[in-house]
């Protein structure tokens, strides 16, 4: 028996009118971004709001994220921390990040913001170094797919207890239940990082309440991975916690 619900124009029209939440200027930084090439990148405005919901349900003052792009994830997470909470943001593209920048200042939420240019691993080395393991209430990963699993260890040690890690397209369009598919994102040198999220994420069968790798006995932090359904129109929330 299958659980998906089937999700059709009505219904989503319907979750669009009726649950929806989106500030007319988050509508404008999506409008901005769909005339890019590269506008498939952005989240989804479902996500934003679910993120933001997440962040605001935990309490979060500090917070990582790695890929911003245009700016949709994080003005959704920064608009959820407090005045004095941080979000540290991970990109390589000055230009994006240009687009982002004008919209974090428009919201008044710059301040909260530090973005570093540079590849990701190096700026979350950098916070590691800095003493912030532990002390991050929620990490979102989406950006290159090749450096998931190295950005999500990293996100774990900079994760405190009870925080949250959100890890964007692990079910990457469907490919994780066709491991033969070989695309260039789910088949690099190392092998697929799908398969290799997957099994960092799934925990191994018949054991009780197993740990997700990477996480010590006793830590609890809550892994939620996201992914469109649906042509984009649903978010599709799991969450593992680990017992
Ligand atoms: C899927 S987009 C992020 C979308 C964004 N979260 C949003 O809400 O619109 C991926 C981003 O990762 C960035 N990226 C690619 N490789 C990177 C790397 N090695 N380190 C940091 N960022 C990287 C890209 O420049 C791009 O902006």
């Amino acid at each position: 028996m299958k659980s998906w619900p089937k999700i059709d124009g009505a219904l989503a029209d319907y979750v669009d009118a009726n649950w929806l939440r989106e500030s007319p200027l988050k509508r404008r930084l999506r409008e901005e971004t769909a005339k890019l090439p590269q506008a498939g990148m952005q989240i989804s405005a479902h996500q934003g709001q679910q993120i933001a919901w997440l962040a605001r349900a935990i309490g979060a003052r500090r917070a990582v994220e790695v890929g911003t792009f245009t700016g949709y994830s994080s003005l959704s997470i920064a608009e959820a921390l407090p005045a004095d909470g941080k979000l540290w943001c991970c990109d390589v593209s000055e230009q994006w990040t240009g687009i982002a920048r004008r919209y974090w200042k428009e919201a008044g939420v710059e301040s909260r913001i530090e973005l570093t240019i540079a590849p990701a691993l190096k700026t979350l080395d950098g916070l590691v170094a800095q003493d912030l393991a532990g002390r991050l209430d929620l990490a979102f990963i989406d950006a290159n797919k090749d450096g998931y699993d190295a950005y999500y260890e990293r996100c774990l040690k900079l994760v405190r207890p009870g925080g949250i890690v959100l890890i964007d397209n692990v079910l990457w369009g469907g490919s994780v239940a066709n491991l033969a598919d070989k695309d260039a994102d789910t088949e690099g040198p190392e092998g697929s990082w799908v398969k290799r999220m997957s099994e960092a994420l799934t925990p191994p069968p018949a054991t009780r309440a197993p740990p997700l790798r990477g996480i010590r006995e006793g830590e609890k932090k809550i892994i939620v991975t996201l992914t469109h359904v649906a042509e984009d129109r649903m978010l599709d929330l799991v969450a593992r916690l680990d017992a």
